[in-house]
């Protein structure tokens, strides 16, 4: 078992959300943390909270799809605390609209995605996951750093209507774990950095609190809970996986038993 106090986590997309509240539950457990943000203004803010908490904080404004960026951001975790024990790349965006709208009455088609909404949450949720990923796992490597790699999935990966941008990245992020495992089980570092991903439900962040209320009520209503997941209930999640070190190449749900219709 792992202990999270003393340990180091770099979370991008720190400033708010889920990304928060794993920097506030490692701080709890005595964690030392390194957030990044493409917010200066949550950044700010974050960092003001955990240090009022007594936390060991350094921030890093940073834009994860740019590649000096995330090599900034790994720098300054190691130069900060001489270590890297979890990596949680958890930025990430929504822009939803079906592929092709047509018109109700006429059938044909008047909307389409933009392929710059496509590109977005491409470059986002899934290039700038790599970039970070990499950049850590370098210096993780090069630094004899034992830990945990962990990304974030979602149900979405099981594919739901009006977000064929976003499924798809997190469909990617349920297939990287096992990549990430494999490649490091190869060169007999396995044992030392594993690599996993949680995929949540609905959880009651900005990204959904801004989402359409109707649908929202909708989705609520399928989702046996009868609520949404709490940001602190999946941060909580990441350091049980963490700590516990046979957890290792997969993705661990966490949805409060909501299943998908075939209408996604
Ligand atoms: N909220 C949910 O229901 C839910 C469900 C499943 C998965 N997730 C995933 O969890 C992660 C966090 O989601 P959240 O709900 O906390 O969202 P959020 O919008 O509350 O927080 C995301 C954070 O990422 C930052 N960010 C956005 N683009 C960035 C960039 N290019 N570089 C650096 N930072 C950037 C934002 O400023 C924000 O602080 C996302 O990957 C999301 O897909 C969320």
């Amino acid at each position: 078992m792992l202990d999270i106090n003393g340990s180091v986590a770099v979370i991008t997309g720190g400033g708010g959300g889920i990304g928060f509240a794993i920097a506030r539950h490692w701080v709890e457990n005595g964690g030392k943390v390194v957030i990044a943000d493409i917010s200066e203004e949550l950044l700010k803010k974050a960092e003001a909270d955990l240090k009022a908490m007594g936390g060991e904080v350094v921030t890093v404004a940073c834009n994860v799809t740019q590649e000096e960026d995330c090599a900034r951001l790994a720098d300054a975790a190691i130069e900060a605390f001489g270590q890297i024990n979890l990596v949680a790349p958890f930025a990430g965006i929504i822009k939803d609209g079906m592929m092709v709208s047509p018109d109700r009455e006429t059938g044909k088609v008047t909307r389409k995605m933009s392929l710059g909404d496509f590109k977005l949450v491409v470059d986002i949720n899934l290039t700038g996951v790599f970039l970070t990923v990499r950049e850590c796992a370098e210096r993780m490597i090069n630094h004899n750093c034992r830990g945990l790699i962990c990304l974030v999935s979602s149900t979405g990966s099981m594919g739901t209507a009006g977000q064929i941008n976003y499924s798809s990245t997190k469909a990617a992020m349920s297939v990287m774990p096992r990549v990430i495992t494999a490649e490091f089980f190869r060169r007999g570092l396995a044992d030392k950095i594993r690599c996993a991903a949680v995929a949540p439900g609905y959880v009651g962040t900005d990204m959904v609190k801004n989402m359409n209320q109707k649908a929202l009520d909708r989705i609520l209503a399928d989702v046996p809970i009868g609520r949404l997941v709490e940001p602190e209930e999946v941060a909580t999640l990441v350091g049980d996986i963490y700590k516990n070190e046979a957890l290792a190449g997969d993705v661990y749900f966490i949805h409060g038993g909501l299943r998908l219709g075939s209408k996604g």
